[in-house]
This record gives C-alpha cells, structure tokens and sequence, in this order.
C-alpha cells in the first residue's frame, strides 16, 4: 500500500489512484477492526487541532471519534473563539499551530486557506470542506459505494444530481474520474462544474478509463446506475436570495422514487453527503415549507427513507475514512 507518512489530504487530485483506494482499504481494515473489538492503536500522543470556520456534525465529530479510538487528543477551535481569519493571517495561525500539533483540520470557505495552512504548518493538514472541495466525503462515499456493490469500481455508475458548481459536485466528478468510474453530472447546464474541473476530469479520465457525462436529462444520467446521489440545493455560506432561482432550476432533479425507478435497477442505492432537506423535521425546512409549500427538496422523505437509502452507512464511514487519513499519514499503519 503506498506510503502517505507526513502527506497532506487536501483535494482528491493530489492523490493518484492507488493513494486514494489504499485509504479506503485501510479505513475498511479499522472499521472491521473496530467492529470486532480488535483496533490497535497507531496515533498514541499525537494532538490534532481542528480548525471549524463553519457548522459540522459528521466531520468533527468523526475527527473527534477517530482521534479518541486512536489514542490522540483533538482541540476545537470556532472562529469565535480565536484569532484565526480575523486578528491572524492563516500563515501565521499554520505556523503557531504547527509548533504545537501533530495535524491540522481545517473547515471553511476558501480553498487557498487549507493550501496556505498546509504550505507553513510543517505538519499534515486535512481538508475538513471548502467552497472547492470535500475529499475526506469523498474516501466516506467510495466506501460506501465499494460496500453496497458487488461490482469493481471500474465498473460502478454513478449519477450526480443537483447543484453541481460546488464542493460536492466538484469532488464526485473528479474522485469518479480518477477512480475509473462511470460519473454522471446530471443538472440544468448553468449548474455544471466549471470548465476547468471538467478539463482536469477529462484529463484524468483518460489515464483510468473513467466514463465522464454531462447531461441535462435526468432520464439519460440516471439509466443504469448504481447510485444516486444529491447534496442540499444551497450550501453553508450561501446568501438565502438564491433560494428562489435554486428551487425554480433544480425542481426537475430532485431525487424521488420515480428518478430511481428511472435508472432500470431495482438495486439502486441513494447517497447524500446529509444535512438533507427531506421533511419537517428542521427550522429551515420549515421556512421553506412555508415560504415554498415544499415538504422536501432535493431528495423526497420517501427515498431518505426507503431501502434503497444507505446515508447512514455513508455518515458512520465517515469516522472510518478520517481515521484512516489521520493513521495513514500520521501513523505506522
Ligand atoms: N457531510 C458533512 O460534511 O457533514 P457535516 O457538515 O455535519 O460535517
Ligand atoms: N455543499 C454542502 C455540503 C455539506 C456537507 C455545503 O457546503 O454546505
């Protein structure tokens, strides 16, 4: 398995295909270890800072669960209730924290901090989600996708339905080129990748073999997939004016039965990164409901609920992907 000792993990093509599959097999072998109570220990002492510009539940939770299982301590920093972006530069911040931690977690808006933090900290620094990318979502879903299908990766479809523009989007269609999958980006053509992203997937894609699609035709994008996936129609950061031209151009790609009836496989299985907006249960689902008359947007509370859905699996993979990131670039795995 390649050595990831004292790498960085900031976007998915950094790593070559090999590098990003070992990972999986390794969070694979720590989940099965954990699951029968046989995990050893690799990251004993290490301190990990975990730097949240913005909300999380999964991902520092996952960092917090997987240092703990590890044998490492983590410190939660809020922009609250630091200096970091406001009173500090993130080249000084890299440069303080890494005298004291062994790695870095960094959530928030810009790419170019996570980089920036990575090129003055001297030790590992993860990607925790920016406006560009979401890689250590990316190790969760190939797990999961590698768990709910029999079929080699080369070999498994997937298609992408929503907004596309973002971290979510951006990372399916580059992780799927550089995996060899077969990716479909299905969306209103405005809401596709930035033609640079789709250069580097193309790019890619003909090194792996990958199957690369663009459409606006849910019907084309979905045939014969294995999975299908969404993410929330506006992301964290975004200003609630959008709400309207989102809801009016993604409408017709909202994930319900009849889009998964579409693919043709009574297997098909439903992946979303969560938070979803699939019912009530929220404040902002609420406001929508009440603003929009909509009870769900881009996945319908019957598919969230149905068989077909593994987002819990996908959320619990999160833990294992992370620890493996942390062991494999910290540790003596
Ligand atoms: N999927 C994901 O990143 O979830 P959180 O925002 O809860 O970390
Ligand atoms: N696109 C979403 C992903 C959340 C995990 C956001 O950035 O808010």
């Amino acid at each position: 398995r390649p050595d990831l000792a004292g790498r960085h993990f900031l976007k998915e093509v950094d790593f070559t295909a090999e590098e990003f599959r070992g990972l999986v097999e390794l969070a694979a072998e720590l989940k099965a270890a954990k699951k029968a109570g046989t995990e050893k220990q690799h990251l004993k002492g290490k301190n990990i800072a975990l730097i949240f510009e913005k909300s999380s539940t999964r991902t520092r939770c996952s960092f917090e669960v997987a240092a703990a299982d590890q044998g490492a301590s983590t410190t939660y920093i809020d922009p609250a209730g630091s200096h970091i972006g406001k009173k500090e530069s993130s080249k000084d911040t890299a440069r303080v924290l890494g005298r004291m931690f062994d790695a870095i977690e960094f959530r928030g808006d810009a790419q170019e901090t996570v980089e920036t933090l990575a090129a003055f900290a001297g030790v590992p620094v993860y990607n925790g989600l920016t406006d560009d990318w979401h890689p250590t979502q990316m190790l969760a879903d190939v797990l999961t996708m590698t768990e709910h299908c029999a079929k080699p990766l080369t070999g498994t479809a997937f298609a992408y339905l929503g907004d596309a523009r973002f971290n979510m989007g951006n990372s399916y269609l580059v992780t799927g080129a550089l995996l060899g999958m077969d990716v479909r980006i299905v969306a209103p053509k405005a809401y596709w990748p930035a033609d640079e992203i789709v250069t580097r997937a193309r790019a890619l894609a003909a090194e792996s073999g990958a199957r690369i699609t663009l459409t606006e035709s849910v019907e084309e994008g979905v045939a014969g997939a294995d999975f299908v996936v969404t993410d929330v129609w506006v992301s964290m950061g975004e200003p609630e004016e959008v709400w309207d031209e989102r809801i009016k151009a993604l409408t017709p790609y909202a994930v319900t039965m009849d889009v998964l009836r579409a693919t043709g496989n009574a297997d098909v299985k439903f992946l979303h990164c969560l938070p979803a907006f699939h019912d009530l249960g929220t404040k902002v689902g609420r406001e929508i409901h009440a603003k929009y008359g909509l009870e769900s947007l881009e996945v319908t509370d019957e598919v969230f609920e149905s068989e077909h859905s593994v987002v819990f699996d996908e959320a619990e993979n999160r833990m294992h992907t992370i620890k493996a990131v942390m062991v494999a670039t910290l540790g003596r795995p």
